[in-house]
């Protein structure tokens, strides 16, 4: 990759946990493998009266441990592009500093990342733009979760846009940064092999998941609030959705992706009654259980949380694109916290054969499927049947592996580190764009005036299982399971 412009990285919100945890580390990932110009300044700003001495000190107890340091002289190197400012968002007296240390240059990238809850997204792009900081050179990074309906996304989307323009905005769905998710479009997009099978005639059903072994991890007060629909399906899984599902665009430009994108979120079976989401989704909550061996509390005794909390934590959702690729073709979703293991998937499952010529094998129904693993690992798996060597004409189900670690030597970037170099370079692909926030937010509305409604609580699961078994039992009815359980 080459050398970004030269930039200005301006990250509110700096002793925040994302940008201990992610930010810093990827910009470190970014600078130690040479990527950024030298030219390439980083403010970090913070409500807090701190001098850079004391603000690096933190860096070095929260954000150090999170980086793969190459070495001390590098992370060190590294750190002379970083600088501290006490700029308190909500405070528009706190700007004229922020402006001053940026200076007048419009040639060079500035980048103002928000890392900020989202009410104060619309006051800080105020501030901004009073101290000229909208200007053409100036972008502005939109952390999710950007509202928490469609009426309130809509109003920080147009507050946002009183003072900055479409193309300056871009709004972060990490997911697309992850290598696997543009493998996906390349597997799609640059083999004539899938190109034909990728439609309903071919395809039984798709199933996308994103399951975490981890809990809510100290955030019970803002995910109560939240809940997996809006933390993750809204976003990450619909995103995942809309590059599994959508056409081929005119060109690879960040208009015809989301264009194309925008389309399948627009075709997606509406929700029409309560009854509806009661018999297409499932919510669950987790209770007690062991994750990876290890004892784990229940969500309603996680700090912060109620203890008649009615939060889900799981979600499972049987979705349908009503278009001539897709109709009739069932698209489950699935993701929860404390589950069995960490995995981030997308399974094709193909037709069946018309006529079976051979004896089924134990396994057969797991043949005719794709696996894209997203993470732990990065691969690509085709399941089919072949026959057993010997004399008797056998098939035994098996395998195409592609391993991306062992096909592919070179590292690999993290999706922060993608999507920040990609801000830098003013490049908007893989941020999404407000037509397609709000066409999600208006999918996944039914879903949560139902649920708010309801009086049936959310299903309860052990932790370290897969999730309620009301989750099998959505596939189930349709002759189908989830792959971990096929
Ligand atoms: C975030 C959610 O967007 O994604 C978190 O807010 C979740 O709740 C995280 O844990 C998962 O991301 P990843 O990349 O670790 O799968």
């Amino acid at each position: 990759m080459d050398n970004t412009p030269a930039f200005d990285m301006v990250l509110f919100g700096s002793t925040g946990d994302l940008v201990m945890r992610k930010l810093l580390p990827s910009l470190y990932q970014a600078h130690a493998a040479g990527l950024l110009n030298e030219n390439g300044r980083i403010l970090c700003l913070g409500r807090k009266q701190i001098s850079l001495d004391e603000y690096l000190e933190l860096v070095e107890t929260n954000s150090r441990q999170h980086v793969k340091a190459k070495s001390e002289e590098s992370w060190k190197e590294f750190l002379t592009r970083v600088d501290y400012l006490k700029v308190d968002a909500g405070t528009g007296s706190d700007y004229p500093a922020l402006a001053e240390w940026v200076g007048p240059d419009t040639q060079k990238s500035v980048v103002c990342y928000l890392s900020l809850a989202p009410e104060l997204f619309t006051v800080c792009c105020e501030h901004l733009a009073a101290v000229g900081l909208n200007r053409d050179n100036v972008r502005v990074v939109l952390e999710k979760p950007l509202g928490t309906d469609l009426e309130s996304s809509n109003a920080i989307n147009e507050a946002v846009a009183k003072h900055f323009k479409e193309e300056q905005l871009y709004r972060i769905d990490h997911y697309l940064g992850k290598e696997s998710v543009q493998n996906l479009m390349a597997i799609r997009f640059g083999n004539a092999l899938f190109e034909p099978l990728w439609r309903r005639e071919w395809v039984h059903d798709v199933q996308i998941t994103i399951a975490e072994d981890l809990g809510v991890e100290g955030r019970g007060d803002f995910y109560d609030g939240t809940g997996a629909l809006r933390d993750m399906i809204q976003n990450h899984l619909l995103q995942l959705l809309c590059i599994v599902a959508m056409e081929p665009p005119a060109n690879m430009s960040a208009d015809a992706v989301r264009d194309e994108k925008l389309k399948v979120l627009k075709a997606l079976r509406p929700f029409t009654s309560n009854e509806d989401v009661a018999s297409n989704t499932v919510r669950g909550q987790y209770k007690s259980g062991a994750v990876n061996g290890k004892p784990v509390k229940a969500y309603r005794e996680e700090k912060n949380v109620p203890a008649d909390s009615q939060t889900e934590t799981f979600v499972a959702i049987k979705a349908e694109i009503e278009n001539w690729r897709w109709a009739g073709v069932p698209f489950y979703l699935r993701t929860g916290k404390h589950l069995q293991e960490r995995l981030a998937e997308i399974v094709i499952n193909f037709r069946d054969v018309p006529y079976q010529l051979f004896p089924s094998p134990v396994g057969s129904n797991t043949a005719n499927r794709l696996v894209i693993s997203l993470q732990p690992d990065e691969s690509i798996r085709m399941h089919f049947l072949a026959k057993e060597p010997g004399d008797t004409m056998r098939l035994q189900p098996a395998f195409l592996n592609l391993d991306f670690n062992q096909a592919f030597s070179v590292r690999r970037a993290d999706a922060y580190e993608r999507l920040l170099l990609d801000v830098i370079r003013g490049q908007l692909a893989l941020f999404m764009r407000r037509d397609e926030l709000i066409e999600a937010w208006r999918w996944v509305t039914p879903i949560m005036e139902a649920w708010k409604h309801s009086t049936v609580p959310p299903k309860l699961y052990t932790s370290g299982t897969w999730g309620p078994a009301a989750s099998s039992a959505l596939l189930s009815r349709d002759g189908v399971s989830w792959h971990e359980e096929s």
